[in-house]
């Protein structure tokens, strides 16, 4: 990778940053690509966001991806936010049009493209029931209730914020219908029947936690379930999901996809399909 004066710098801001792979996928782009920008980590701690955000502003940085704890705190420190992201209440993907900041949420687009590539499900008239209410529960819901589907059930551990995200979705979605869940063994007995998708958005099954006495043996045989945790690659929530002959996948399909699309909104181009992934499967395998 040849850096020179006209270079374009694309990177992330987080807290930390330093796990992140998205400096691997989008480098492999821009070099299988030929393109002259370079993507850099920008650990940023909490009190420094809003002098990093006008720091990279004044530096013409063309692009950053936004990650834990910034992704919503940003928000007011743009000049644009468009309505996928203000939808999903989170920034994960800033471009600089010449000066203005627009915030993108690429997020809920890699979770429809790794549910249509990585498992085969279509949304349109499905029941689907979502695992967690924080933000990456509120940003799966946008995603899918603007892709069609008939209806979703949260079930969270806190009930009163399964509530509140159920209550925002409500109001902006009438053709979906919505229901709450206990997460508790035997409630959650008859959603699971119901589903022909099971998402887990919270970051149960990271580091080989799991879930009190969930168990998949009650879901439809065509039933999917679809893990965001990616390490490790399969959770305790996939090998049940596996056990009982469900189709099923892990996080870094979405992982890949929110990096493709950031990635084309900054560059204008495509990424080679398939190369973010297997570079960072590559990476988690090595
Ligand atoms: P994110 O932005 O990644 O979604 P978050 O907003 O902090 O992170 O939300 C974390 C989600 O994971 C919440 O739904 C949380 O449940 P609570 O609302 O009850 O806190 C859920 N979660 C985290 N740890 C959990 C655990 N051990 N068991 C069940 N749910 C858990």
């Amino acid at each position: 990778m040849k850096i020179v004066g006209k270079t374009k710098i694309l990177g992330i801001i987080g807290h930390p940053v330093a796990h992140s792979l998205s400096p691997l996928m989008h480098n492999a782009a821009i070099e299988a690509l030929g393109l002259d920008f370079v993507y850099v980590p920008f650990p940023v701690e909490p009190e420094s966001l809003s002098a990093a955000v006008h720091g990279l502003r004044a530096l013409g940085v063309r692009g950053f991806n936004v990650t834990i704890p910034h992704k919503s705190v940003v928000m007011p420190l743009l000049d644009k936010i468009s309505p996928e992201a203000e939808l999903c209440g989170a920034v994960n993907t800033v471009s600089n049009e010449n000066g203005l900041l627009v915030g993108y949420n690429t997020d809920g687009t890699g979770l429809l493209k790794s549910l249509r590539d990585d498992l085969g499900f279509k949304p349109g008239g499905s029941v689907v029931l979502i695992l967690g209410a924080g933000g990456a529960a509120r940003g799966a819901l946008a995603s899918l209730c603007n892709a069609g589907v008939s209806r979703i059930i949260v079930a969270n551990r806190t009930r009163e914020r399964g509530e509140a995200l159920v209550e925002t979705f409500r109001d902006r979605f009438g053709k979906v219908s919505f229901h709450l869940s206990s997460l508790e063994t035997g409630r959650l007995e008859e959603n699971l029947k119901a589903a022909d998708l099971l998402v887990n958005t919270t970051s149960v099954g990271m580091n080989g936690t799991s879930f009190d006495g969930l168990n998949l043996a009650s879901m439809a045989s065509h039933a999917k379930v679809y893990d965001m945790v990616y390490s490790p690659a399969e959770t305790p929530l996939l090998a049940d999901a596996r056990r009982n002959g469900l189709a099923c996948a892990n996080g870094i399909g979405m992982l890949a996809a929110q990096g493709e699309a950031a990635f084309s909104i900054w560059t204008g181009v495509e990424s080679p399909p398939g190369l973010m992934k297997d570079r960072v499967l590559a990476e988690i395998v090595a």
